[in-house]
C-alpha cells in the first residue's frame, strides 16, 4: 500500500532525512491521508446498513446517507501505530492496517461508549444512538470490531502476535469501561481504583497502538517494551485531560456535552482526587454525589459541583497528573532515536496541551 508524501517540505515517508520534526497537527494530518482511504475502503465493504451508521459516525454522511465532511476525531491513536513502526526504523506502510484496525476499535468503543454513558452528542453532533436507536448503534460498533480483526488478519505481512494483542486490549478495555460504570454505583472509589480503570480503558488501546506499530515495523522486545509503556502513560495523560475538559472545557472545542461527567455520577479522575481530599469542599462535593441519587443535580448545582472539584484540588491536581504522565512517557522513548521516536513526544505535548 502506498503510503501519501510527508506534509514537511521536500520529503516523503521513506526517502531522505526530515528538515524538521512536524508538529502534532501536521503529524495528524498526514496520518488521515494516510489512514482515511483505507479506512473509508474497509466501512464501503461493510453491509449497506452497516457502513451507513459508521459512516454517519466517522463524519463522512448525514443522518440521510448523504456525502458530508463532519469532524472525524483526532486520529491519535493510528498515528501513534504509525510513528512507533517508523520509530524502530520501520515502514509505516507496514503498518497501515493496524493503524486501520486501532481506529475502528478505538470508533467502537466510542459508539458503546455514548450509550453506555447516555451521552447524545459526540464530535458535535447527535451521538449514533439518538440517530439511528440503541440496538442499531451497537451492532454498528460490533461490526466496527469485527472489522477491525478482518483488516488486521488480511495485513500485507501478517503477524500472528498482532490480533492476539488486539483482542486481550479490548477485553482490557471493556473490563475499564465496567469499572467505569460499576464505580458510578458506588459511595467511595479510591484514587488507585480510578487510576487502574483510565489505564483499562484507555491506556491499553493506547499501549496496543505503540507495540503494534513497533512489532510491524520491525521492532525487538526491549524496544516494544518501550512503545508500550510510552503509550500507556500517554493514556494515563489523555484520559486525565478528557476528564479536565468534560468538566471545564469548550463544548464548542470538545464536540462533547459539558458536566455530563457529574450528571451521570461518573468517578472521574479529578471528581476522585476531589472527594478523597480532606479538603471541606470534598465533604460538600461527597454531598452533592449522594443527592443526585434521588434527584439530578440542576444547572446550579453542576456549577456548584465543579467549583468544588476545583476547590478540593481535583482540577490542580489532574492537571499535574496529566503532564506528569505525558512526561513519563516521553521518558520511555529514550534509546530510541529517530525523527519519528521525537515526534511520538509532539504527540505527548499535544494530548495535554489540547482542548478538544
Ligand atoms: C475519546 O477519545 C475517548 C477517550 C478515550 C477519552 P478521543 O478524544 O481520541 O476521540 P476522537 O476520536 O478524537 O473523537
Ligand atoms: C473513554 O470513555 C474510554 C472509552 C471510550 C473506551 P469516556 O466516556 O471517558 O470518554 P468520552 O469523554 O465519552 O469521549
Ligand atoms: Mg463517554
Ligand atoms: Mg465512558
Amino acid at each position: 500500500m502506498d503510503i501519501a508524501p510527508d506534509p514537511v517540505a521536500g520529503t516523503s515517508d521513506r526517502t531522505g532525512p526530515r528538515t524538521r520534526d512536524r508538529t502534532a497537527a501536521e503529524i495528524l494530518s498526514w496520518t488521515c491521508s494516510v489512514v482515511g482511504p483505507p479506512l473509508r475502503e474497509t466501512v464501503r465493504r461493510m453491509t449497506p446498513s452497516m457502513a451507513r451508521i459508521v459512516s454517519y459516525h466517522f463524519g463522512w454522511q448525514d443522518e440521510r446517507g448523504r456525502p458530508c465532511a463532519e469532524p472525524a476525531g483526532k486520529v491519535v491513536r493510528p498515528a501513534l501505530v504509525l510513528l512507533s513502526a517508523q520509530a524502530v526504523g520501520g515502514d509505516a506502510a507496514d503498518a497501515v492496517a493496524a493503524a486501520v484496525a486501532v481506529e475502528l476499535v478505538h470508533n467502537f468503543s466510542l459508539l458503546h461508549d455514548d450509550v453506555i454513558d447516555r451521552d447524545r452528542t459526540r464530535r458535535g453532533r447527535p451521538a449514533a444512538w439518538t440517530v439511528f436507536g440503541v440496538p442499531d448503534a451497537i451492532l454498528a460498533g460490533d461490526a466496527m470490531l469485527a472489522a477491525a480483526h478482518g483488516v488486521l488478519a488480511g495485513a500485507r505481512a501478517p503477524a500472528p502476535a498482532a490480533g492476539t494483542w488486539l483482542a486481550e486490549s479490548v477485553v482490557r478495555m471493556c473490563e475499564g469501561q465496567s469499572a467505569d460504570v460499576a464505580f458510578e454505583g458506588r459511595g467511595q472509589v479510591e484514587l488507585v481504583e480510578c487510576l487502574g480503570m483510565a489505564d483499562a480503558k484507555t491506556g491499553t488501546l493506547l499501549a496496543t497502538a505503540c507495540r503494534l506499530g513497533g512489532l510491524l515495523g520491525g521492532g525487538e522486545g526491549e524496544q516494544l517494551g518501550r512503545l508500550e509503556r510510552f503509550g500507556r502513560a500517554l493514556g494515563l495523560a489523555f484520559q486525565l485531560t478528557d476528564d479536565v475538559l468534560g468538566i471545564w472545557g469548550r463544548p464548542d472545542a470538545t464536540g462533547k456535552p459539558l458536566m455530563s461527567d457529574l450528571v451521570a455520577g461518573k468517578k472521574s479522575l479529578p471528581v476522585v482526587a476531589a472527594l478523597c481530599s480532606s479538603a471541606p469542599a470534598g465533604r460538600e462535593l461527597a454531598a452533592f454525589y449522594q443527592r443526585r441519587a434521588t434527584a439530578r443535580p440542576d444547572a446550579a448545582d453542576l456549577g456548584r459541583m465543579a467549583r468544588l472539584v476545583e476547590e478540593a484540588g481535583g482540577r490542580a491536581w489532574a492537571e499535574l497528573a496529566a503532564r506528569t504522565a505525558a512526561r513519563d512517557a516521553v521518558g520511555c522513548l529514550e534509546g530510541l532515536r529517530s525523527p519519528a521516536a521525537r515526534e511520538l513526544a509532539v504527540l505527548a505535548e499535544f494530548v495535554t496541551g489540547r482542548d478538544h
